[in-house]
Order: C-alpha cells, then structure tokens, then sequence
C-alpha cells in the first residue's frame, strides 16, 4: 500500500516532536543569513561568555530570537536553523 506523503508530516505536527535527524542545516544558513542579521552577527554565537552552553539550549535561543523578529517559523525550520548554528559554530555533541 502507498502511504501519502503527508502522514509523516502530519504526525511531526499532531506530535510537536521535531526529528533532529531530518534537520537540513543548509536550510538553516539561509534562514539565518536573511533574518538573523539584524542585531547581531555571527560574532556572537563564538563570544567568551556566551549565553548558550547546551543544545537543546541552542534551540530554544533561536526559537526566543525568532519570536523577538515576529517571525513564523515551524518548529522545523528553527531546527534547521540551530542545527546550521550548531554546526557552524558551537559543535555540540547530538
Ligand atoms: C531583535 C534583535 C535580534 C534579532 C533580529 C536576532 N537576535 Fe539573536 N540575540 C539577540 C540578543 C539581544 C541576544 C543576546 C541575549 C543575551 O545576551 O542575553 C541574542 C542572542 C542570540 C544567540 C545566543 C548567543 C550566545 O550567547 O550563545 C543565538 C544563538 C541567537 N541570538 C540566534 C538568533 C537567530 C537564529 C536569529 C534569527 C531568527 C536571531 N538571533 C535574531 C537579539 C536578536
């Protein structure tokens, strides 16, 4: 039996839970080069004293930020965009 290709997406969605694998970091570079210019550059995310010292942290920072924009972001792309933020520069473990 074929199986639509929005059931996936639908459960992602009924469920809230966001599947780190999936994240596309190449997405995430693009979200963030156009929005996340604004108040701060990149410097910040490698500062000495930087506020984000977990990954599920780095998540909720863009999630904060994104919000402060008044952006609409899906749990997805604000994962895209931590997961390129992490991969970039804080290197967490998964
Ligand atoms: C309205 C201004 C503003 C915009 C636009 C903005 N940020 Fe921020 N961001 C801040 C401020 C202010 C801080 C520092 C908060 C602090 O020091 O407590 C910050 C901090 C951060 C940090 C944590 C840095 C650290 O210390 O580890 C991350 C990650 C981040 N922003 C991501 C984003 C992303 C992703 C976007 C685009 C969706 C974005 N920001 C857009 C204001 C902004």
């Amino acid at each position: 039996m074929r199986v639509p290709a929005t059931i996936p997406l639908l459960l992602t969605l009924a469920t809230g839970s966001v599947v780190a694998q999936e994240a596309d970091p190449a997405a995430g570079k693009q979200l963030v080069t156009n929005n996340c210019t604004e108040c701060h550059g990149t410097d910040i995310y490698t500062r000495e004293e930087r506020r984000v010292t977990t990954r599920p942290g780095l998540t909720k920072q863009v999630r904060r930020c994104e919000q402060a924009l008044g952006l609409t972001w899906f749990d997805e792309d604000v994962e895209n965009a931590a997961e390129f933020l992490n991969r970039s520069y804080y290197h967490f473990g998964k």
